[in-house]
This record gives structure tokens, sequence and C-alpha cells, in this order.
């Protein structure tokens, strides 16, 4: 909320710069450039003061602050080259329209909503992101999210947003099938490097079902999605996910209080019949500090925690950080780390003990330990999505605000000097800590499809203890995640672009 008032003033400009002379503003979210391109002066001179008197601000340069570029008689390609020399910033967040988008909006005395046939697409960004369109028949992106470079950048948003809204609502009512495809749709989106302009964009594009396609097509005409409003408006969704954001709590148990009438915390917090885990009890506790996203600054400090606890048992042992913060993310729910020990029989142990000093310190609010029940024999396992088998524990520490640097402090927290956080902590055993933190690194759906390519395309069976091929029946060596990327024929794919 704060964020995008800060952004709406950002983009206001003092009216002298604007020439927008006596006329009111009426619409402030609108900036207006005119393209004087093949439209001669005069008429950019009358079409500007035409705007103005209808309440338009019109910016006579081509400024930063411009939000609709409009243009008369150009091809996109004369325009576009047209813009580039002229040095247009931030190509994305502008509308670039044709006049059709003016004259309606004269009409009609107010914006009018941007519509796909106002659009004038810039040719070169086409051929980039949608070869297939062009030439090649052949779409050039994979259907296997392992061979796309996905970074967090998303050009589609708007689409994306949706579509994960509805993937969601198939989860919370246990259709896995319909679930993930929504969740591929979104993810091939965000990997495209340019916004779809128009329906026939997505037309080679792989995992878009036709109920995903619907759904972009009723975009592209409404501007939003009717499913999606329903679904975000609807008690259900809203309350199963409200108890599901607590730590501890699955679909199904958030299933089981809708479907006894509970609606709010405090309803399940007095139901004489809900009894809560040790895990669910500390989710309620801390609810308000662990359902705060954690931020960069505070996952650097808890890394700085967790190596003075680690090398004080083990001077050899690193500490990464992995998970969404690997792959580039500002934010998390949680923060992962993974723990090198370069002798192997190292990791036995080390997570007690930092669970031990972290008590000792005080600042143990919650801990899970699961001791590893890894065992070569026993693998290749089938059951893929299953939990690994390493020493690892799930827990909430107490982060002290003066160990985070560039820490802010608000007068609402200024109460307490200190927030709880949600830490994963694994230890693999080294020679397995490349498919360990291979698998830690996520993003879930990145790995999902690395397992599923693997196994599809190569016989190769991977998790996060192996790769297994089945062929020989061997198991494949890995020192690193580029071994196991090469072992499969991918060409390696940065964490940063595996935010699929
Ligand atoms: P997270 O749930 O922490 O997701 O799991 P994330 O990508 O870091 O996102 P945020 O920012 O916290 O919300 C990180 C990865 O660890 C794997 C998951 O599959 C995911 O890819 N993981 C988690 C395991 O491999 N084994 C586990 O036991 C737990
Ligand atoms: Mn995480």
């Amino acid at each position: 909320m704060f964020q995008t008032t800060i952004l709406a003033r950002k983009r206001r400009r003092p009216e002298a710069t604007l020439s927008q002379g006596h006329d009111k503003v009426k619409f402030r979210d609108v900036i207006l450039y005119l393209v004087e391109r093949r439209m001669g002066k005069s008429r950019r001179n009358f079409l500007s003061n035409l705007a103005r008197s209808k309440g338009f601000c019109v910016d006579d340069s081509l400024s930063d602050h411009v939000t609709h570029v409009v243009s008369e008689g150009n091809t996109a390609q004369e325009l576009w080259n047209w813009l580039e020399e002229h040095d247009l910033k931030k190509p994305h967040d502008k509308h670039v329209l044709n006049i059709s988008w003016f004259t309606e909006s004269m009409s009609a005395g107010q914006p009018v909503p941007v519509e796909m046939k106002h659009h004038i697409p810039n040719p070169a960004v086409e051929r980039r992101s949608f070869p297939c369109t062009s030439t090649n028949p052949t779409s050039s992106v994979s259907p296997f999210a392992c061979k796309r470079r996905t970074t967090l950048d998303n050009h589609n948003k708007s689409f994306t947003d949706v579509l994960e809204v509805l993937a969601e609502n198939f989860e919370f009512s246990g259709n896995q099938g319909p679930c993930l495809a929504f969740r591929r749709a979104a993810s091939v989106l965000k990997s495209l490097p340019a916004t779809l302009r128009r329906p026939g964009d997505m037309e080679h594009l792989p995992c878009l079902g036709e109920h995903s396609k619907a759904i972009i097509e009723e975009i592209f005409e409404c501007g939003s999605c009717s499913k999606a409003e329903e679904i975000l408006n609807d008690e259900r969704y809203q309350t199963l996910k409200m108890f599901n954001s607590v730590f501890g709590v699955g679909i199904k148990t958030a299933e089981n209080w809708y479907c006894r009438g509970l609606r709010t915390f405090e309803q399940v917090l007095t139901e004489p019949n809900v009894r809560l885990n040790r895990m669910q009890t500390a989710g309620f506790l801390f609810y308000e500090d662990i359902s705060r996203p954690v931020s960069r600054a505070e996952a650097n400090a808890l890394k700085v925690l967790i190596e003075e606890a680690v090398t004080c048992v083990n001077p050899s042992a690193n500490v990464y950080i992995t998970g969404g913060f690997r792959r580039g993310k500002d934010f998390g729910h949680d923060v992962d780390f993974i723990i090198r020990t370069p002798v192997p029989g190292q990791e036995d142990g080390l997570l007690q003990a930092v669970i031990d000093r972290f008590r000792s310190q005080n600042i143990l609010l919650y801990s899970d330990f699961q001791e590893s029940t890894f065992d070569l024999k026993k693998l290749p396992s089938c059951r893929f999505e299953a939990m690994d088998h390493f020493h690892k524990c799930f827990l909430i520490v107490k982060l002290r605000r003066e160990q985070v640097l560039e820490e802010k402090e608000t007068d609402e927290e200024r109460q307490r000097d200190w927030r709880a956080v949600r830490v994963d902590l694994v230890a693999p055993p080294i020679e397995r800590f490349a498919y360990a933190m291979l698998g830690w690194t996520g993003s879930t759906l990145f790995e999902r499809d690395l397992r599923r390519f693997a196994r599809l395309e190569r016989g190769k069976l991977l998790d996060n203890h192996v790769l297994y091929d089945k062929a020989t029946k061997t198991f494949l060596p890995a020192q690193t995640e580029e071994d196991i990327f090469t072992h499969l024929g991918l060409e390696f794919i940065e964490p940063s672009e595996r935010n699929a």
C-alpha cells in the first residue's frame, strides 16, 4: 500500500514541465506522449491541446514518466526504430499505442482501457520471444522447466498471478492434475523474455492447455478473469489460505477445520475438540512474526549466527544459503541453509550441537530435529516427491534486531528488540552434497521437471540423494551441480534462472 503511494507520487511531475497551462489535470495516472514523426508538428499541437483541455497530462518530451506513447501513421518497425533512437526508457512500463486509443479516449472524455487492438508491439522483441510466429514453426520454448531460464523478472505477471490463484484453488480441493497444469502454464509464461501482446502469441507455447488459454484470452479481452475474482472472494478459499499459512497446518488440517465450521484463528484456538500438535502450537504462538516475509539482510544475519554455531563444533564446515534466497529472491517465507562438512561422517551430531548452542544462547523458540535415515542401499527410491533422508531440522529462532545490518526501526516494532524467523538446516554427507544443494535450491517446479526430464528423456532417476542410470544400473557421481547437469546432458542453469 505504502509502496504504491510512493510509486504513484514518483510518477507525477510538476505541471509546468508538462505545459499543462491552465487546464486542470483529471487523470493523474496517465501521462501521454504524442510522436511527432508522420503526425506533423501542427497536428501534434492540436491533439495535445485537445487532450489537455479534456484533463489529460501531455508530456512534450519522451521522459521516464510517460505512461502512454501514441503514434499515428508509422509502421511498427519505423516507430520502434524511432523510439530506440530517442532512447525510450523502461519500455515495459509503457503502453505504445496507435492513434485509435487516443481518439476513443477523447470521445469518451477519459482514458479508455488499453486493448490488444491499440498496441503497437516491438517487432524485434516479438521475433526474440516468439520466434515460432515468424519463420520457425516449432516452439523454441521447452516443455521442461529445467531447460528454460526463468529469472525473477516476470514480464507476464498479470497472467501468471491469475493462473496461480486457479492452481492454488485446485490444490485446496485436492485436484492435483489441474493444479499442476495451471502451475506449468504460469511457469512457461514466467520464462518468456517479453509480455504476451495478443492471443496469437500463445500459439506455439508448450504446457498451455485449453483452460489456461481461455483464461489468458479472457484477460486480454476484459483485463481480468471472472473465475479468479470469484475464487479470491470465496470464503472457503480465503479461510483455507489463512489456515494453511500457519506453520504446521497443511491443506488436510485446514480443510478439516473448515469442515467443522471453523472460520477464524480464534475459533480454532477456542474449539475444545481441536488438538494442536507442537508445530502448530508454535505456528500460532509466533504467527505474526513468521507470517511476515524474511528479508535478505535478515537471512544474512542468520547465516552469521549459524556459521558461528557450526564452526564452533567443526571449524572446517561451511554454511551456504539455499532455497529462494539462493535463487536471488529478496524475501522468503523462511531461510534454508545447507551445511557442508568435508569429511564423511562429520555431518553426524552437527545439527544437534547447533540446536543446543541456540538453546543455551536463549534464541531457540522451536526445534524439530530429524535424524538421518539415509541409506544408499535403499536407493534409488521411486517416491521422488517424498522428503529427503538427511539430517535436518526445522527451527524457529529469535533474531535480534541489532544483529541485522540495514535494519530500519519502525514505531510498531520498537517495543521488541527481536523477531521470530523460520529456519531450515540440512546436513548431507559430503558425497551427497551436490544433489542436496540442487534439490534444496528449488524452485519446486524446477526440481519436479529436472526429475521428470531425467526419467523420461534420459532413463535416469534423480532425487536429493543420487542420480541413478537405469540402463547401466549405476549411480552417477557428482561433486558439483554442474556435474549433475552434465550427466543429464543439460546446459547448466544458474540458480537465479531456476525461478520456474
Ligand atoms: P522452500 O519451501 O523453503 O521454498 O523450499 P523456497 O523456494 O525457499 O521459497 P520461500 O522463499 O522460502 O517461500 C526450498 C526447496 O527445498 C526443497 C523444496 O522442494 C524446495 O525446492 N526441500 C524442502 C527439500 O528438497 N527437502 C525438504 O525436506 C524440504
Ligand atoms: Mn525457503
